[in-house]
């Protein structure tokens, strides 16, 4: 069993990086903390960085995960081999452009690109971004996945994710308290589907509802409640039809949770009645 400890990155090309870090500054919030070789840092916290862009192919996702030490770095390593996967090694220079100690990367079982890093990096100085959205936390992706059955076998045979609902075949899925760490939604191809960052109340949520509605950002979902999670929320497009999501009040889970099986309607989706698109809940896209 793999141990994931933590959930650190999502590396993201991008048509356009200078649109986009514009976009994640001034819309989504986020904090510019260093532009590299290529390379746009930001965050929504207080660690190193959350997400990164780069100019590049908009479907080039990787996500990045944590592990405590370098011998479950090197299990994890030899476990990825023998299942048939296979397994880069980083360089000390790759490493530091990812802002950690060590890492490794691997495919999952769709195709979807994995960082596994080893003492990420933390930051001394406190997250001061130039819109306050209340963002709290980067909390979540929905990761999208080529066969939802297979994937979910893999990172809960695997890796120490658990289920914590199902709507459809798609599991909501996490390695910590959180309801959810990973959304599974089923697509032709690998991905990151949408990009969650908690805020800290509803008020968040409605205030940054107006704020897009007023720019003209097309909202994608909400704003609403999740029946699964119990998360009110919004859903918005930003460049390259990336989907990022605000939201708060996620459902805490412990180990005496039961999984819930929910149909594919309306009601699974938003407790308050807002209308989703659930096609995406087929496609991924
Ligand atoms: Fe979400």
């Amino acid at each position: 069993m793999i141990k994931i400890s933590g959930f650190r990155y999502c590396r993201l090309g991008t048509a356009n990086l200078n649109e986009t870090v514009k976009f994640a500054t001034e819309i989504i919030g986020l904090e510019l903390v260093d532009q590299k070789d290529g390379f746009s840092y930001l965050r929504c916290d207080d660690s190193d960085h959350n997400i990164v862009y780069f100019q590049g192919d908009p479907q080039d996702h990787t996500i990045g995960l944590s592990l405590d030490t370098f011998e479950e770095l090197d299990a994890a390593e030899s476990k990825l081999e023998a299942l048939g996967r296979p397994v880069y090694r980083g360089t000390d220079s790759e490493a530091e452009a990812r802002r950690c100690m060590g890492y490794i990367n691997f495919k999952d079982t769709s195709g979807n690109s994995i960082d596994l890093s080893v003492r990420p990096f933390a930051s001394g100085t406190r997250y001061f971004p130039s819109r306050d959205a209340g963002i709290t936390e980067f909390s979540h992706i929905g990761l999208k996945v080529t066969d939802p059955r297979e994937a979910e076998k893999f990172w809960s045979h695997e890796f120490n994710f658990k289920t914590s609902d199902w709507i459809g075949w798609s599991a909501l899925m996490t390695f910590d308290q959180v309801h959810h760490r990973y959304a599974l939604f089923p697509s032709d191809k690998p991905g990151i589907q949408h990009i969650n960052f908690q805020v800290a109340e509803t008020d968040d949520v409605m205030k940054s509802n107006y704020f897009l509605r007023d720019r003209q950002v097309r909202i994608q979902a909400g704003p609403g409640r999740h029946s699964l999670s119990g998360a009110r929320f919004v859903y918005y497009y930003g460049p390259d039809d990336m989907i990022y999501e605000y939201s708060c009040g996620v459902r805490m889970v412990d180990e005496n949770w039961e999984p819930r099986q929910f149909p594919v309607n309306d009601a699974s989706f938003c407790a308050w009645g807002s209308k989703p698109d659930l096609n995406i809940l087929e496609s991924g896209d």
